[in-house]
């Protein structure tokens, strides 16, 4: 197993560029799949989710050109099939919406439950409620494979339960072909929700009012290659923000959305920071020590509960008590038990954890639970007295590119060591 080595307590200085968006690519490299020649896609992040997504798009006959690390170009139309491999499925969340995407371009698709972080149950309903309002038959699962097929999709109005994310992207990529409108209410709002439907406009569909609890997607017969670049990772950037607190240092996050941020901003500077806004960079400087506030995750424009192990590091060290309350998912505080091994004292009690702030976090042995709940662990190692190892970092790089190089880059003491590194020495 690979680990991250980080000797903790050196403040962070300079400057870190984020890449692009994970949560945008793994719904845009999909959307591919709805255009009929080829489409350019950059600034997309060197990450491990966009590898499994091309190689899906690969399994499914896509023809794919790395142009470099960040830039690739896809000719969807050698397409032969619409079943994506289980072994490719199971290695992140996302692949599901090539449901949405298959679906809406061939009218039938053959995906498997997808795998993806662990907090607690994931259902899909609204997604197959989606399909199923747009006239598609949803057989029963079989053999863990979701599978759905249709004539024709035709435009209705869906009404989500709740804001989901992923039922709003799989949603409009399966309408985009229907005919006539398609309204969805309820509609998620987050930033890769409108990155989404700019692509997808881009390639000519005609879709509206994404970023608003309303979209409303008129059904085009064609969808043409484009060139498109991914926004900038809001969640990145806020890890990197956090960075600068946890070691009181000063870092410059460049090429951000500061709109995005504001959140996350706020929450900091109620902590103490001092954040500095620019058109397209923020500075995170944090001199004194932080105090204690209270967080509730929210659907955007909320605080994002993929921010939330992060900052409850930063509440870990802050002056006081503070409350978090996780409202999106149900058992996003699995990390809480690998953050006491490093001397945080934090109570969990169902959605709600009591954060007591300490002095100082001491080195230990912990483990990256999911992706989240490694940046955390990075960010706790950061803040440490003396020298934490941080196993089961493969969660930690489907999300981050080159987080050590990163890191370093602005200071860190961080070193990945590789299984075979590690034997070696003790040998
Ligand atoms: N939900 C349902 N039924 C559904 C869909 C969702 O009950 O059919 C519930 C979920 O169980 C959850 C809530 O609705 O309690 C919100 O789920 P949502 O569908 O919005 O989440 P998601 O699409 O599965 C995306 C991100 C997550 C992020 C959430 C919330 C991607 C690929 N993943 O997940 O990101 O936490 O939205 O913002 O976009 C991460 O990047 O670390 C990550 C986990």
């Amino acid at each position: 197993m690979d680990k991250y080595v980080i000797c903790g307590e050196k403040p962070l200085h300079g400057t870190v560029d984020i890449s692009g968006a994970k949560n945008a690519v793994v719904a845009i490299l999909p959307a591919v799949v709805l255009a009929n020649s080829i489409c350019r896609i950059e600034n997309m992040p060197n990450i491990a989710d966009v590898s499994t997504a091309l190689e899906i798009l690969d399994a499914l006959g896509a023809n794919i050109r790395r142009i470099d690390r960040h830039t690739v170009e896809i000719d969807p139309s050698t397409i032969v099939t619409q079943t994506v491999p289980h072994d490719l499925a199971k290695k992140m969340r996302a692949s599901y919406y090539f449901i949405g995407a298959l679906l809406g371009r061939y009218g039938r698709a053959r995906v498997p439950m997808p795998g993806g972080c662990n907090f607690g149950v994931r259902p899909i309903d609204q997604h197959l409620k989606g399909f199923a309002s747009l006239g598609a038959q949803v057989f029963p699962m079989k053999d863990g494979m979701i599978e759905a097929q249709t004539d024709q999709l035709v435009g209705n109005s869906i009404y989500l339960d709740m804001a989901s994310v992923g039922a709003t992207v799989n949603i409009m990529l399966a309408a985009v072909y229907a005919e006539g409108m398609t309204v969805i209410e309820n509609a998620a709002k987050e930033p890769h929700i409108v990155d989404l439907a700019n692509f997808l406009n881009t390639m000519g569909a005609d879709i509206r009012g994404a970023g608003t609890d309303v979209i409303k997607i008129r059904g085009v017969a064609r969808l043409y290659g484009a060139t498109y670049s991914i926004i900038p990772d809001q969640i990145e950037a806020g890890t990197y923000m956090a960075a600068a607190v946890a070691t009181h240092g000063d870092i410059t996050v460049r090429n951000v959305i500061p709109k995005h941020l504001e959140s996350i901003t706020a929450k900091l500077q109620e902590m103490g920071a001092q954040v500095e806004e620019f058109d397209e960079e923020v500075r995170v400087y944090c001199p004194g020590p932080t105090r204690h506030c209270n967080v509730k995750t929210m659907p955007h424009p909320g605080f994002p509960t993929d921010m939330q192990p992060q900052i409850a590091v930063l509440l870990s060290m802050a002056q006081g008590t503070s409350i978090i309350n996780e409202s999106v998912w149900d058992n996003r505080f699995r990390y809480v038990d690998e953050l006491r091994r490093m001397g945080a004292e934090i109570q969990v009690d169902g959605k709600l954890a009591v954060v007591q702030g300490v002095s100082q976090l001491m080195a230990a042995p912990v483990k990256a639970m999911d992706l989240r709940a490694g940046a955390a662990m990075v960010l706790a190692a950061l803040a440490a007295k003396g020298t934490t190892e941080i196993e089961e970092i493969q969660y930690i790089e489907r999300g981050y590119e080159d987080i050590v190089e990163k890191l370093r880059g602005v200071g860190a003491d961080i070193r990945r060591v590789t299984e075979t590194e590690a034997i070696a020495k003790q040998a």
